[in-house]
């Protein structure tokens, strides 16, 4: 397949990190097109850990790497990381290429995001405070700072004096919180914008060529599709789209030209930060996971909330990204348990109902309705084939991929990159 999407279909942290790093292997590009570093991909490589939050995973591998202009790049996150991997012997800059078009996260954008979450109260969104709805809205507004002025310092000096200004302006009448220095902001981020410019380039341009060259370019998808800002929790979602179809706009490519889809799932289900989640367990249940399942956040180290699966959030997440191929991530977690629930449908309102309501009010009176799968009480963290999977194990991911009508294609036992069970190559 000359293209791969690689998409969460739960809340994030489904690890799609671990399985962009095995499709990355056999890819000649590696595309991030949503999103920006509230994002935290952990690959585990030999003894070392890596988090990724602007750099795409394919970096580990030596593939080279785009982050396209359905990106926002904060500056300083973005040389801060680069600089941590290559202090770690990655090779970055020459692997690495920033869309023209992508927008920046500046410091207002992170003064603001802690100024309307502390306004929010109790209502707080939960965000990972680094700015990205207010870049997003920036964005939108016409008023946002792109990565192209990375390159024209001067014309970057006045957008962002217009920009403190106006932030100033909203951060001290609207919140009450204090105002940033321009002197301060351009100290800060002119440095790494300058680091940043040779980096600079039409990546639509780049993307299509190398599509056009045959070659395979693996698009990797940040956070999950029910945090989608058009089909997720809304308003506890992130403020970007999501979904397979946010390649194409993301990274400037034809939706023809996305040829597979991979949906990824953790064999339960997480989240972190506010807004519903039917199918959240008691938190002396959802200790039993947390362990194992390295269950905190990798971006802002929060404890990730935890359930059993939920076939009504992933059958969604099938439909809106049309998920052919399934990757289900930390079945090992579930080793432990002597039967294992799935939430198959809801009751709300005296109704069985088997979709996802759009109404959080309404999604409030939902209970979940499980059926219950045999657990398997063996370890699986060293099986490494299909065929060694226990056979309660391998049912239950057949139930997961056929109540997605989606084909199983991977299975993950570990964070390890050997303890990788492929089902079909
Ligand atoms: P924001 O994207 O920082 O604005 O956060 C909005 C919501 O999305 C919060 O609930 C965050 O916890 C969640 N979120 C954002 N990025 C990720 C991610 O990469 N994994 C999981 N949750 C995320
Ligand atoms: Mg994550």
């Amino acid at each position: 397949m000359p293209s791969t999407v690689v998409v969460g279909a739960q809340w994030g942290d489904e690890g799609k990190g671990r399985v962009v790093d095995i499709y990355a292997k056999r890819a000649d590009m590696v595309v991030r097109f949503q999103g920006g570093n509230n994002a935290g991909h952990t690959v585990l490589v030999g003894e070392e850990h890596f988090a990724l939050h602007l750099i795409p995973t394919g970096i580990l591998r030596g593939t080279s790497c785009v982050i396209a202009n359905g990106v926002v790049v904060d500056p300083q996150g973005l040389v801060e990381e680069m600089r941590d991997l290559e202090a770690r012997g990655v090779a970055v800059r020459d692997n690495l290429l920033i869309g023209e078009n992508a927008h920046l996260v500046l410091p207002y954008h992170r003064a603001l995001d802690a100024a309307e979450e502390k306004a929010r109260g109790a209502a707080a969104i939960g965000t990972t405070l680094r700015g990205i709805g207010q870049a997003y809205t920036d964005k939108y507004a016409r008023s946002g700072i792109r990565a192209l002025d990375m390159t024209q310092p001067e014309a970057l000096r006045e957008k962002l004096a217009a920009n403190v200004a106006q932030k100033n302006a909203l951060l001290v009448k609207i919140y009450d919180a204090e105002p940033l220095d321009f002197d301060q902001v351009c100290a800060e981020v002119a440095p790494a914008c300058e680091e940043l410019a040779p980096l600079v380039t039409d990546t639509a341009a780049l993307i299509n060529r190398a599509l056009d060259e045959g070659k395979r370019v693996l698009f990797e998808g940040a956070q999950g599709t029910l945090l989608d800002v058009d089909f997720g929790t809304y308003p506890f979602c992130t403020s970007s789209n999501i979904i397979a179809a946010a390649a194409g706009v993301g990274a400037g490519v034809s939706p023809k030209r996305l040829d597979a889809i991979v949906g990824v799932v953790k064999a339960y289900t997480t989240r972190v930060g506010g807004g519903p989640f039917p199918t959240e367990c008691p938190p002396d249940l959802a200790e039993k996971f947390r362990h194992q399942g390295r269950e905190f956040g990798s971006t802002t180290g929060r404890p990730r909330r935890i359930g059993w699966f939920d076939a009504v959030v992933t059958r969604k997440a099938a439909m809106l990204n049309g998920i052919e191929k399934l990757a289900v991530t930390h079945l090992d977690v579930l080793d432990q348990f002597d039967t294992i629930p799935i939430c198959v449908a809801y009751h709300s309102d005296g109704e069985v109902r088997d979709t996802f309501p759009n109404s959080l009010a309404h999604l409030e009176r939902c209970t979940p309705i499980y059926e219950e799968m045999p657990g398997w009480r063996r370890d699986t963290t060293g099986v490494r084939s299909a065929a060694d999977l226990p056979r309660a194990a391998r049912a239950y991911l057949d139930r997961l991929a056929q109540m997605m009508g989606a084909q199983l294609c991977m299975a993950l036992v570990g964070p390890r990159r050997d303890q990788t069970i492929v089902i079909e190559a």
